[in-house]
């Protein structure tokens, strides 16, 4: 497993932006009533829950491997929503599932694209996986990450981090779409794909700093000795406000995400 500690608090300042893709997706899913559910990734379960406003007598099912996620998550179970951790890698349910739902976490597991054919297999007829993942891995802030981990004074602890193919690195685990699409029509699926860049308006100071604090930031400050993680996180501050200027009305993010939903027919 390649994903960090997580820090449910740092995650959820940036709820709205974060919940937003979760809704663009789950409006889209073309199935009436499901009765089973599941979100795999599901983080600290905000958006998991709002699955129950969609589908309010469906069985409703979390799992992410952080224990802090999952800790945060259980105060939120209720009777037809219930969170387990559990890994992405291996899950399987012991009975068909009318939707799977992966919202921002396929990023962080690399063999997700070989997990395709055991989740569309894991859905009743008619069934839908749905997956939402962001693309713009290679974007500005991630060259900022690469150009001070690999710069003079962290390359040390810092290039194997910048060249692992992590999400905030190379961008290499997230496929572009058309290669989903490819897979999983291939497995008898329709197919619905799509991308989509959101422009967040970000409010006060350093915002894209802690927007990535809470994800692709967090493995190379995890792989810092506690003692240089101010230093790299100055450095990278003033690298990210050149990339991304503030203006009189707040700083804008613009974040690319690819969208799934594959339809066992
Ligand atoms: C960016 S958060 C997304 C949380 C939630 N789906 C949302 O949309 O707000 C990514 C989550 O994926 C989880 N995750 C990453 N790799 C995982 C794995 N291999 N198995 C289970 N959960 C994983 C992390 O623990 C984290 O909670």
């Amino acid at each position: 497993m390649i994903s960090p500690t997580w820090d449910p608090t740092l995650y959820l300042r940036f709820a709205d932006e974060r919940a937003r893709p979760f809704a663009d997706l789950v409006s889209r899913i073309a199935v009436p009533a499901p009765a089973r559910v599941v979100d795999l990734g599901c983080g600290p379960g905000n958006v998991t829950a709002t699955l129950l406003d969609r589908w309010s007598q469906a069985r409703v099912l979390g799992v992410d491997s952080s224990p802090e996620m999952i800790e945060e998550a259980a105060a939120l179970a209720r009777p037809g929503l219930e969170f387990v951790q559990g890994e992405i890698e291996t899950w399987a349910p012991g009975e068909p599932v009318d939707v799977i739902v992966s919202n921002a976490a396929l990023q962080w597991v690399p063999s997700h694209l070989e997990l395709l054919p055991r989740w569309v297999a894991a859905l009743a007829p008619g069934g839908a996986l749905a997956l939402q993942m962001p693309t713009n891995a290679g974007g500005g802030a991630a060259r900022v990450f690469r150009t001070v981990a690999t710069g003079p004074r962290f390359a040390d602890r810092l290039t194997a981090v910048a060249e692992s193919g992590r999400p905030s690195a190379s961008g290499g685990i997230v496929r572009p779409a058309a290669e989903y699409v490819d897979v999983l029509a291939r497995l008898g699926c329709r197919v619905d794909a799509w991308d989509t860049t959101y422009q967040h308006v970000l409010p006060g100071d350093d915002p894209v700093l802690a927007w990535y604090e809470g994800t692709g930031l967090r493995p190379y400050l995890e792989a810092l000795e506690p003692e240089r993680r101010e230093e790299f996180r100055a450095e990278v501050a003033a690298g990210l406000r050149t990339a991304f200027p503030r203006r009189p009305y707040g700083t804008v993010l613009p974040f690319t995400r690819t969208f799934v939903i594959a339809y066992r027919i």
